[in-house]
């Protein structure tokens, strides 16, 4: 097992009803802004809840923040913030809402250009607190330090991580997810599988709590997953989907094991240039990587083939190949292509992916650093 420093410091409010408990979590007169997206919280009565969970305090709302949030739209967020002297937000809505509100908070108090935290990994002293009422399990922002930010007029999707933006309490309550359209409940359950992925299928450092660790939340979005589709008021398996997706990337599994990371990074840039969501450039890549990386995850692969997928018979390169194929159908049993051309997107679409990957510094990515741009094309060209 590597070293290790690990602390997290999100306060996790858990069940049903659980925003009824916000008000004694947030400091007494605090100057709150609520943020959300495109106004599911408005139709399913959820901001009117959490408006009522308010009345002590003086609130403000800042709506609009979209899926792949933009910079252009949180600047906006940003101006309203200092205007009326926010000391607090409170994210209401999926991954790109809070990823959203983190870069809110972390922008109203930086002193230069706020863009710098995102293109130059500039450093931030301070953010204004934050916290969270999660309605979509997927990309463990809830309980994690990462926001992903896009600035349309350059086809920019980055990264920034700081302790600073980690929530200060998250409400997971498992009813608010009901509402989910099927995709998102989908792209959810994906974005959390690729999630683990990321930090288990890569090479063995004898770390045999997050492995296990990690093969249990594989199976339970393997079991739970497409139960949600078929029974989407089934609150057993949404409850047990909302806490894997959290567990996903909270730094648990992660902590004292190599990490990967190359399949989101590639798909960001699909993303950007494509506009597929977040989830769907997964699921094409994801099996992709993994047989263009074969050698290099060869013990995990093999562990991942017995110990998820059952397949401990026989020759060990069939029993990779099925492992991926197994990945690749379980993607598909929840509705999504795991092909590019599925998307219409081909051949000639790569260049200008590698070109991103590059402008980005992506070019010394995975586990072992090693993985260039002749790795992401090859990748790129197995998920055609
Ligand atoms: O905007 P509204 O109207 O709220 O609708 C949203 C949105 O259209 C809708 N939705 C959310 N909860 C709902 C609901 N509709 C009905 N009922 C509900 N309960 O779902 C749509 C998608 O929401 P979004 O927040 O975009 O999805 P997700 O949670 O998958 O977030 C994706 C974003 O997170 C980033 C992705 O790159 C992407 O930008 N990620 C963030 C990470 C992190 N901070 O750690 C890690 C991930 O790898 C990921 O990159
Ligand atoms: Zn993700």
């Amino acid at each position: 097992m590597q070293n290790f420093t690990f602390h997290n410091p999100t306060r996790i409010l858990f069940g049903k009803g659980r925003i009824d408990d916000i008000a004694q979590e947030i400091p007494a007169g605090a100057r709150i802004m609520i943020t959300y997206g495109g106004g599911s919280i408005v139709k399913t009565g959820t901001l009117s809840e959490v408006r009522g969970a308010l009345h002590d305090f003086t609130v403000f709302e800042f709506s609009g923040i979209e899926a792949n949030p933009t910079y252009e739209t949180l600047m906006q967020g940003v101006e309203l913030a200092r205007r009326e002297k926010i000391d607090f937000l409170l994210a209401v809505g999926g991954g790109s809402v809070i990823d959203g509100t983190k870069f809110i908070a972390a922008a109203i108090p930086f002193a230069g250009d706020p863009w710098d935290i995102l293109a130059q990994r500039a450093k931030i002293s301070s953010a204004v607190p934050l916290a969270c009422i999660l309605t979509l399990p997927a990309t463990g922002s809830e309980m994690n330090d990462g926001a992903v930010i896009t600035r349309r007029a350059t086809n920019d999707k980055l990264v920034f991580t700081s302790p600073l933006v980690f929530p200060r309490f998250s409400v997971l309550d498992p009813v608010k997810t009901y509402t989910l359209p099927t995709s998102q409940v989908a792209n959810g359950v994906i974005d959390a599988f690729v999630h683990v992925t990321e930090q288990y299928l890569t090479y063995p450092v004898d770390a045999k709590v997050q492995d296990r660790f990690a093969e249990g939340l594989l199976l339970t979005l393997i079991e739970e997953g497409p139960r949600a589709l078929l029974h989407p008021e089934n609150y057993d398996v949404r409850a047990n989907l909302m806490w894997t997706a959290t567990l996903a990337l909270n730094g648990l599994i992660g902590a004292g094991v190599p990490q990967d990371w190359a399949t989101h990074m590639l798909g960001h840039e699909l993303t950007a240039l494509h506009g597929l969501d977040h989830a769907q450039t997964l699921a094409v890549l994801l099996p992709a990587m993994l047989q263009v990386r074969r050698e290099e995850k060869r013990e995990k692969l093999l562990q991942y083939a017995e110990r998820v997928w059952g397949l401990q018979q026989g020759d060990e390169e069939v029993r990779i190949e099925m492992a991926i194929e197994h990945t690749r159908l379980f993607f598909q049993s929840m509705h999504v292509h795991t092909r590019l051309s599925d998307y219409g997107i081909g051949v000639e679409a790569i260049p200008a992916l590698l070109v991103q990957l590059e402008r980005h510094g992506m070019s010394a990515l995975g586990e072992h650093r090693d993985f260039d741009l002749t790795h992401a094309r090859r990748v790129y060209e197995q998920a055609i």
